[in-house]
């Protein structure tokens, strides 16, 4: 019998998740174990994690039963919930909820969960400085996570507040990428006029979740935010340009242009852009680039994630 300390790992197939298994598992002298949450075991991700040593256990979020049985006899979880699958702040809101609950109930002693800032607090609903969404959110992908921490909090669950950073693999899979103009040219567009924003590799959040577990109590009621570098527009794509041998040229955009363009959630993308434009201090200083190392000593520059990574930006 393994007497490690048992993680339970929601989104194990995905970014997030995936990158706490795998920090884990790679390690051969880990204290703890993982047991990989997805609602495919049969999944090639999931059959992966499980050849590298995970238990790989079928759960859905959205079903309380399943919930509670994933998280017996562990001794902490790793909670994500997945906006984009479903668009609906209200949703994500109870899927935290349940897993506080969860927690609460299976007695856990460390708890990582990923939120994000409820952008409410520093931009109130009637700030008309960027539209309110949904009727009572500004930015709703961040928003509810924000509010979900008092869940938590309230329970008394042993729980660090995650935040993470944006994955520079949306440059990959999230079609956030440099895009070819009228003139045949390539621009990277965002809102942020000359500001810094917090960036990562997506593989490093689960490494710096990782370095967290490790710390245990002392980062338990904490909020720990993530980020390989702070980069504008203009040196992110300089930096692009160098590693993909191609001009890319930073399109700096108003926030209310970037809501227009229309894709799904282009409108909760544009305030999120636009809240860390405004209160660059505050994402940044969250997101602390010298902290995250001392937890993940192998986190990756953008430079350094470009070296392994810029070929598999689709160049359009
Ligand atoms: N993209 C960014 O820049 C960024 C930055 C900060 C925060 N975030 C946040 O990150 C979150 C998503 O995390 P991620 O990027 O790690 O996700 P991801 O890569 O899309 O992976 C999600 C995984 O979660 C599992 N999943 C989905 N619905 C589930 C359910 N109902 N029950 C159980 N498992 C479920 C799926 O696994 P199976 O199919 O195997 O079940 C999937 O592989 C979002 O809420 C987003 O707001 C993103």
């Amino acid at each position: 019998m393994s007497q490690k300390k048992l993680i339970v790992v929601f989104g194990a197939t995905g970014a997030q998740g995936g990158g706490v298994a795998r920090a884990i598992l790679n390690d051969s002298n880990s204290e703890f174990s993982v047991r990989a949450i997805t609602r495919d075991v049969n999944s090639d991700k999931a059959k992966e994690l499980a050849g590298m040593g995970a238990e790989v256990v079928a759960a859905d979020i959205d079903d309380n039963e399943s919930l509670k049985s994933a998280l017996a006899g562990a001794y902490g979880a790793y909670f994500v919930t997945f906006y984009w699958a479903h668009f609906s702040p209200e949703k994500e809101y109870g899927e935290a909820v349940s897993m506080a609950h969860a927690a609460k109930e299976a007695a856990l002693q460390h708890v990582i969960w990923s939120t994000l800032e409820d952008t409410r607090k520093w931009v109130p609903l009637d700030d008309n400085r960027m539209p309110t969404l949904m009727g009572k959110y500004k930015v709703p992908h961040f928003d509810a996570k924000g509010e979900a921490d008092q869940v938590f909090l309230d329970l008394g669950v042993p729980t660090t507040f995650l935040r993470a950073s944006f994955y520079w693999d949306n440059f990959i899979y999230f079609g956030a990428g440099p895009k070819k103009g009228p003139d045949g040219k390539l621009y990277l567009t965002f809102p942020m006029d000359d500001k810094k924003m917090a960036g990562v590799a997506s593989e490093d959040i689960g490494k710096c979740a990782y370095g967290i577990f490790k710390k245990g109590d002392e980062l338990v009621g904490k909020t720990v935010g993530v980020a390989g570098e702070h980069l504008s527009g203009d040196e992110m794509a300089s930096l692009l340009s160098k590693a993909t041998g191609k001009e890319i040229i930073y399109n700096n955009v108003t926030p209310d242009t970037y809501r227009s363009f229309g894709f799904p959630g282009a409108d909760d993308l544009g305030n999120m852009f636009q809240f860390y434009r405004d209160f660059e201090e505050v994402c940044n200083s969250v997101r602390d680039v010298q902290f995250s190392k001392v937890l993940n000593p192998e986190l990756k520059s953008f430079d350094a994630w470009l070296s392994e990574n810029a070929s598999r930006i689709p160049l359009d």
